[in-house]
């Protein structure tokens, strides 16, 4: 009943570090899948599939695109339970004012965790990372009608 992903940028780990046997401390997520580096190599790769996908490459025609993916990195470290340095804008508000259908949410979604897929990240860092999607959504997805601006 509890539920560990009710904050946008928290780690959702913590159900994988209770064993509280006196062994070794388990290591966080992002520490599994290789760090800073492969975090890195991750938002590469997922920016280049959302920037080629029609529906949503049109978000990003003036968004800087270094600045983006530094940010997504930051925002993904905290996901998998890394070091926190993000310092950028909450998720609501660089999201409510892009009017951001439910569809495109989940197309971004799929994106993120085809990358991680395809990069051989396991099972269990998936279904955290699909909870904090499902956690995150009502920040991203625009909370008015889509009657537009
Ligand atoms: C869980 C899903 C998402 C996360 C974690 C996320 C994360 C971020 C972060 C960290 C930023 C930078 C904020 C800042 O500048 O301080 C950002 C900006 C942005 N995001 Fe997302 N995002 C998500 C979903 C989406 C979706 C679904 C879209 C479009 C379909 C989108 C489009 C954008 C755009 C266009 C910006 C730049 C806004 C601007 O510069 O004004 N994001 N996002």
């Amino acid at each position: 009943m509890t539920d560990p992903h009710d904050s946008a940028v928290s780690s959702p780990a913590d159900g994988a570090t209770t064993s509280g046997n006196g062994s070794a401390p388990q290591p966080t997520h992002y520490e599994r899948i290789g760090g800073a580096e492969s975090v890195k190599a991750a938002v590469r790769l997922f920016y280049d599939r959302v920037l080629v996908d029609p529906e949503l490459a049109g978000y990003f025609t003036s968004v800087n695109m270094e600045e983006q993916r530094r940010h997504m990195v930051l925002m993904l470290t905290v996901v998998l339970g890394g070091p926190n340095t993000y310092a950028g804008r909450g998720l609501a508000e660089a999201h409510q004012p892009l009017n951001i259908p439910d569809e495109h949410y989940a197309r971004v979604g799929v994106h993120l965790v085809d990358t991680l897929t395809g990069l051989g990240v396991p099972d269990d860092i998936l279904d955290d990372v699909r909870a904090t999607l499902g956690s995150v959504r009502d920040q991203v997805v625009s909370s008015g009608t889509s009657a537009g601006v």
